[in-house]
């Protein structure tokens, strides 16, 4: 089936990677058609989106995320209705907002759920998905004229490509869908990127955030796929820490126009780094 250009992320997330798309395209296995698409840190999903595989396991370890894609997946017409019934008020925004600090969120279905987490996705500041250390939803109130908050053709062609192929939606942490990925996966791996200095940090949205040990504990399991021959490429910020983890392997230096402070007011291009293990000569 032809690729449908309406099959595009329905969400604005952190570390989205349109900027970089064509570079990461370029640096594909040229057998990347023979191989399950993996992506363990689905995020946003602008890869998954642009490569529209027939088949591919992705993960998230974010579960409202990932009830988000299940939702659009199974109940589209009721998450429509549910989303029509948002108002774009502050009042309304922050009253939606705090549900996630009270007993009554549990109540609420998975439809609910995932109307709430579109509607702030498309009010807030900045758009961005963002919750503190205790896991609530913290961005202010964004005061745009017209946010999109049912963007019905995306909805639909995301509905119908999760529909046609066979798209397997997880939530838990990486390592575990690693575990059971063979010799037939190529793994494309966007994980929380390592900041770029002291106090810069791009993990704010997800309860935790990641530290260095995290990220060594990452370049472990890709150790671990490169010894059982499976293809991985991965993404990270350009710093000496990361070059200096995956210096075994191949990596190409991209540049991407990217919020540099943690509100995201002030923007500037950055180096960021696509890592692999197989070459690309494409023939
Ligand atoms: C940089 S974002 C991915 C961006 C995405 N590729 C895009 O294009 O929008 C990283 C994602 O990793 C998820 N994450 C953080 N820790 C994780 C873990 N231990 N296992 C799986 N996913 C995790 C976060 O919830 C977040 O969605």
């Amino acid at each position: 089936m032809a690729k449908n250009n309406l099959v595009t992320p329905f969400l604005k997330w952190v570390g989205g990677k349109r900027q970089i798309m064509s570079s990461i395209v370029d640096l594909l296995p040229k057998d990347i058609n023979k191989l399950n698409y993996v992506e363990p840190f689905i995020g946003g999903g602008a890869l998954l989106f642009h490569l529209q595989p027939k088949k591919a396991v992705i993960n998230d370890f974010n579960a409202e995320l990932i009830n988000v894609y299940k939702v659009i997946k199974n109940n589209l017409d009721e998450l429509i209705i549910d989303l029509q019934k948002h108002k774009n008020e502050a009042e309304y925004f922050y009253k939606l907002r705090s549900l996630d600090r009270t007993e009554e969120y549990q109540k609420l279905s998975n439809i609910q759920r995932a109307s709430r987490i579109i509607y702030l996705n498309k009010t807030c500041f900045n758009g961005l998905y963002r919750v503190n250390n205790a896991g609530e939803f913290n961005a202010p109130f964004g005061r745009y004229k017209n946010p999109n908050i049912v963007n019905a053709p995306t909805l639909k062609a995301v509905n119908k490509y999760l529909n046609s192929n066979k798209i397997d939606l997880i939530t838990g942490d990486y390592a575990d869908i690693l575990n059971n990925t063979t010799k037939s996966s190529f793994i494309y791996l966007d994980p929380p990127y390592h900041p770029l200095t002291e106090g810069s940090s791009f993990t704010g949205y997800v309860q935790g955030g990641w530290n260095i040990y995290d990220q060594i504990r990452l370049r472990e399991v890709c150790d671990e796929l490169d010894k059982k021959g499976i293809k991985f490429l991965l993404s990270n910020s350009s710093t000496d820490f990361i070059k200096d983890q995956y210096s075994a392997y191949e990596i190409n230096i991209v540049k991407a126009n990217r919020s540099i402070n943690s509100n995201g007011e002030k923007r500037g291009e950055v180096e960021e780094v696509l890592i692999r293990n197989y070459g690309n000569d494409k023939k």
